[in-house]
């Protein structure tokens, strides 16, 4: 009998013009491009190996990117979607360090384009994540660390209703130095009663509007 390591993965989802899927291995040169055209934009915020960001960030990388990817995945340990605006890869989404049995958990990071930033592609990513996280995923607890400097990021999250819930000193090591960041959380039950975060980010959305 075949057991399904990670439950929910692979899996395509969608809602209107936002939609997240596996990466390809010829998702490679956009990729690169995307990356490599958004240093300034994605480097104050990300966690990265020493080395030159064109290098990094190289369709040649990419392969071992998607590697480590595909293989995480594999384990049960990360769903990585490539994030898509009318069909072309714009960013990246990852369920990342899943740990289950009485855990139930995962921390999710992300970033866009800053060419289509602005938009709620991320909002609408997060949601259906989290919405199939909660669902077929399995999970019960999905966890974003953000540092306080990143006002964007932030929005996302709480525009979603996410709980702040910790301060992190010196938490991670990004851009140089060892930065505090925010923790916010969510379990199951807090968006259970809006039928799932997509139902309520297509509320909210339509109130602002
Ligand atoms: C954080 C990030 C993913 C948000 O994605 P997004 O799809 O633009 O999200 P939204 O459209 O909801 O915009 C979020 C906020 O960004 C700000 N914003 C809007 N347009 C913007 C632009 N062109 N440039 C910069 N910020 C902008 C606004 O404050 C907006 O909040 P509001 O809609 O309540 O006014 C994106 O800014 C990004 O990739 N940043 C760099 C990487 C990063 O910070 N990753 C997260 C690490 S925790």
């Amino acid at each position: 009998m075949i057991f399904a390591v990670t439950p929910g993965w692979p899996v395509v989802l969608a809602d209107g013009h936002v939609s997240l899927r596996p990466y390809r291995r010829s998702d490679a040169g956009t990729w690169s491009e995307v990356r490599r055209a958004n240093q300034d934009w994605l480097a104050p915020w990300e966690s990265s190996p020493p080395g030159p960001w064109d290098q990094l960030n190289s369709p040649a990388a990419f392969r071992y990117v998607h590697r480590d990817q595909r293989r995480s995945a594999r384990r049960g340990e990360s769903m990585p979607f490539a994030v898509c605006l009318r069909g072309h890869l714009v960013g990246h989404l990852n369920l990342g360090n899943i740990v289950r049995r009485a855990f139930c958990s995962a921390y999710v990071g992300y970033w866009i384009d800053s060419r289509v930033a602005g938009q709620g592609v991320i909002p609408t990513a997060l949601a259906l994540a989290v919405d199939h996280a909660f669902g077929p995923g399995g999970l019960h607890r999905l966890e974003v660390n953000i540092r306080p400097e990143n006002k964007p990021s932030r929005r996302v999250v709480e525009k979603l209703g996410f709980r702040e819930e910790a301060y992190h000193p010196r938490y991670m090591h990004i851009d140089g130095a060892w930065r505090d960041h925010i923790g916010y959380a969510l379990t199951s039950e807090e968006v259970a009663a809006d039928g799932g975060l997509l139902a309520r980010w297509h509320r909210l959305r339509a109130t602002a509007a």
